[in-house]
Formats: C-alpha cells, sequence, structure tokens
C-alpha cells in the first residue's frame, strides 16, 4: 500500500512544482490546482487527484457524497449509508442489527473517501472490490474533490451524486474546534482569527468555500438527475423529507409500508448526533485523529457564540456577492 502510494505520488512530483503553493491552514503549505487549494502533507493530495483523474474507473451504481469539510459529510454518510443498506442490518420486524455498522463504527469507515480506496489498492482493485460493509452494489463513497477537478468518468458513467453544503460561518467556526484536536506536533494550532484569515483567503483544505459550493450548486442545475444539491441548514430542520428525498434520489424509496413502520425514524435516530457520538465516544479516527472530534454541537447558527461583529459581516459580505445568483437559503 505504502509503496503504491509512494510511486503514485513520485509520479506526479515534477507536476507539482508548476503549482503556485502557499502557507495555508495550520501554518502548512498548500498547492492551489484548477482553482482550489491542496494540503501537501496529507495523502489525500493534489497529486492524488491528479491521479485520480487520470485513471479512476467508476461503476456505473456508484454514489458519491460531496462536501467541503465541516459541512456535515460525516452525518450525512451514515444516513446515506444506513438509507441505501436498510434491508441488510434490519432483522425484518423492523429491528437493527446489533453488529449494524453504525452501532460499532465510524460513518467514515463505512463511506470511505475514494482517495482511501485508490490509496490501499490498485485503480482496477478499486472498480472491482466493493467497500467491506456493502454487501451488494451501489458502491457508496466520498469525496472533497471540487467539481472542476472531480473524475470526468464520475459524470460520464452516470453515477449519483449528492452535494451536501453549510453555511460558511458554521463551517468555519467547525474547522476551528476540528483544527485544534489535530495532534500538534505536525501542524500548528490557531486562533480563531487566524481560522478566520485562512479561511477568507480560501486557503482551507478544499478552498475557496465559495467556489466549492458554487460549482456543484450549478452543475446540479445543469444535471438535476445526477447531482442532488443538499444544505445541513435544510436536512436538520427537516430531517424526515430530506431523508426520503435522498432515498428517492438514490432509486431506493421508502415504501408506505416502511414509512408507516417508522423506518425512517429508525434511520434518522440511529444516525443523530447523540447515537453517532455515544458510539464513537472512543478510538482513533487515524493521523491522531480521535473519533469524538467529529461529533461536536452540530447546530445551526453555532457561530452566533465565536465570531465577531466584523468577522461575521465580512463573511456575510463575501457570500451575499459570491452567491447572489445562487438560490440557496442557509
Ligand atoms: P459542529 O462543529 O458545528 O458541531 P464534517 O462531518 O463534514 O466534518 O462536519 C462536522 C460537523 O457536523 C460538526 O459540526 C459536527 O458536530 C456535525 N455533525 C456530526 N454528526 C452529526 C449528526 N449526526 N447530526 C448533525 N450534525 C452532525
Amino acid at each position: 500500500e505504502e509503496e503504491h502510494l509512494a510511486l503514485l505520488l513520485d509520479k506526479y512530483k515534477n507536476k507539482l512544482t508548476t503549482l503556485p503553493k502557499q502557507k495555508g491552514w495550520m501554518g502548512e503549505t498548500f498547492y492551489m490546482y484548477q482553482g482550489f487549494w491542496y494540503r501537501s502533507s496529507s495523502p489525500f493530495s493534489v497529486q492524488m487527484t491528479m491521479a485520480m483523474q487520470d485513471s479512476f474507473k467508476p461503476h456505473p451504481t456508484d454514489i458519491y457524497l460531496l462536501t467541503l469539510p465541516k459541512s456535515g459529510t460525516t452525518w450525512v454518510k451514515a444516513l446515506m449509508f444506513a438509507t441505501v443498506n436498510r434491508a441488510t442490518y434490519n432483522h425484518g420486524n423492523n429491528t437493527l442489527l446489533l453488529t449494524h455498522p453504525l452501532l460499532v463504527s465510524n460513518p467514515h469507515k463505512c463511506v470511505p473517501y475514494i482517495e482511501q480506496e485508490f490509496i490501499k489498492k490498485t485503480p482496477t482493485h478499486v472498480q472491482e472490490k466493493p467497500n467491506p460493509c456493502l454487501h451488494a452494489p451501489p458502491r457508496l463513497f466520498s469525496t472533497h474533490i471540487p467539481y472542476t477537478s472531480l473524475p470526468r468518468l464520475i459524470l460520464d458513467s452516470g453515477c449519483r451524486l449528492v452535494y451536501l453544503c453549510r453555511n460558511p460561518k458554521d463551517v468555519m467556526v467547525s474547522w476551528y474546534y476540528f483544527s485544534n484536536k489535530f495532534p500538534h506536533e505536525i501542524l500548528t494550532p490557531m486562533t480563531i482569527n487566524e481560522m478566520f484569515e485562512v479561511f477568507v483567503k480560501g486557503m482551507v483544505p478544499y478552498g475557496p468555500y465559495w467556489d466549492h459550493v458554487k460549482e456543484y450548486y450549478n452543475a446540479s442545475c445543469e444535471h438535476p438527475t445526477k447531482i442532488l444539491f443538499l444544505t445541513y441548514e435544510v436536512m436538520k430542520k427537516d430531517t424526515m423529507n430530506q431523508v426520503k428525498r435522498i432515498a428517492e434520489f438514490l432509486g431506493c424509496p421508502f415504501s408506505k409500508e416502511e414509512e408507516g413502520n417508522g423506518g425512517v425514524d429508525q434511520i434518522i435516530r440511529l444516525c443523530s448526533l447523540e447515537s453517532l457520538k455515544e458510539v464513537n465516544k472512543d478510538g482513533e479516527y487515524g493521523d491522531g485523529i480521535p473519533n469524538a472530534a467529529f461529533f461536536r454541537e452540530g447546530k445551526v447558527g453555532g457561530w452566533r457564540n465565536d465570531l465577531t461583529d466584523e468577522m461575521i459581516k465580512i463573511l456575510d459580505d463575501i457570500t451575499d456577492e459570491k452567491f447572489q445568483d445562487l438560490d440557496i437559503s442557509f
């Protein structure tokens, strides 16, 4: 695995030297590729994106969750996994198996990042070997790669994409708390002012925030049957209808009977912040990040407690300008 990664990174080494680079989030060097900033020290790097653009082979039945980090990825991974696999982990009388992956593991294990699969195995393997959590197609994957750089075959093969975005102020604050849970031997902890500065400049992983959201928003308008555009805020306000909408979009709508039996409620409870927090209170996600770091407050508008009036004004002004043609309400 490591050897495969080393070869892959080496192959794109020369291309890397041609890219703009700058210090950003947590004092790390970032590379700009096709208009977006990528971390230099993560295996989820520019090189990985380039390699996937060259050789990632999706299945037409694949399902992808696309997000910017801190937009609610972990939650919607859980909801999509539980929805798509609901028959597999049910006793039949609407009782969940105690071995349901979401009762024993992190949603990130159930819906892996494509990059993780790509590092682990050869691209052909990615194509052939399904996610071990899934007993049958479709395979569920996730990524933060921006629309511009998404391997074209993912769209051309007819795969279904779900994009989730969240109010930039909550994303920024969530980033701040999450960042400071990283092990600090490698990365420099940041104050909220420093977090604000890099966020506004777009120098966070896969930033700028606004361009990422806007591209997927426009793509979802252009390809409504392929890309479903969701917001964290509407998901929180009307989880029931949003989960039904996701199921329908993914080709596995809830039957009237399931709805009547509380099948949707069961999934919502299983994926609630409280439930996932409890399951993930111990253990490590990887790279020294605790599982628990992915589950904090899960509030809409929590930014009110953390941002100054000046920060709010600056973020609102940018959002108003960048999203003026978009019909998104947070
Ligand atoms: P906060 O830091 O605002 O609490 P991501 O999964 O993209 O990294 O996003 C993390 C954010 O989603 C965190 O937001 C986290 O608390 C929230 N979150 C995690 N699980 C959730 C759940 N089951 N329901 C609602 N929000 C959840």
